[in-house]
């Protein structure tokens, strides 16, 4: 049975009061929190690291966080976001100097492991990990900000990924992340996403009940 996840990126809620912001979506329906981290290297923008997590961990947040590396040298980083309280690792395989190595390193300190894919990146070069793989996020904008426009071209790349790992690989959960709104998830659901990641679309929502409960409904459509 096809399951869905509504996973908000806290790229776009209220630092001031982030632990309570966060708490207000999972009571409104949020499955898991999207936790963007950005070094102003690998992305020309800078947010925040494994000490929030664990500050939000400590605040009795918790719901599954799935964690998005946008760094470069992933590696040091992966034991202590793991301790801090993370559930996924997505990492973008151009910031890894040995990607087998770093997805052992993910499920050693105890995560899953997903591997992210840049709008204009091929995904056949990366077939090769997806035994090792618990998650593949197609990032359907160009990774750094958030209330960015959905590339549309990636709809396709989202079905023609979702038909080869639904015969080979049936238990990698299909992320996309950037641009979903409340009037592209339906499609982008129906492509063959899993996890739909929002940020602006949630988090500047004026009623976050009402617009995660619309999506969720339109969603059991598709189960
Ligand atoms: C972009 C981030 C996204 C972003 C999504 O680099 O990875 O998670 O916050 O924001 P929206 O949903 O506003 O495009
Ligand atoms: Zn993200």
């Amino acid at each position: 049975m096809k399951k869905f996840f509504i996973a908000p990126s806290i790229l776009s809620a209220d630092f001031a009061r982030l632990g309570e912001n966060i708490q207000e979506v999972l009571d409104a329906g949020a499955d898991m929190i999207h936790f963007d981290v950005m070094d102003n290297h690998y992305v020309p923008n800078l947010t925040f690291g494994p000490m929030v997590l664990q500050s939000l961990r400590k605040y009795k947040i918790s719901s599954p966080i799935d964690v998005h590396l946008m760094v470069n040298s992933v590696d040091s980083l992966i034991p202590v976001f793991a301790a801090s309280g993370a559930d996924f690792i997505t990492f973008h395989p151009e910031t890894s100097s040995n990607i087998n190595e770093t997805l052992n390193l993910i499920k050693k300190y105890g995560c899953k492991a997903g591997l992210a894919v840049n709008p204009d990146t091929s995904i056949d070069h990366l077939k090769r990990f997806f035994n090792k793989l618990d998650l593949i996020l197609l990032m359907s904008v160009n990774p750094g900000f958030p209330g960015q426009k959905f590339i549309p071209s990636v709809l396709n790349k989202i079905y023609q990924l979702n038909q080869y790992i639904r015969n080979v690989f049936p238990n990698i959960l299909l992320e996309v992340d950037g641009g979903i709104n409340i009037n592209n998830f339906y499609d982008i659901a129906q492509a063959g996403a899993n996890i739909l990641v929002m940020g602006s679309a949630i988090f500047y929502a004026a009623d976050y009940r009402k617009t995660i409960q619309f999506m969720k409904s339109k969603l059991s459509i598709l189960c």
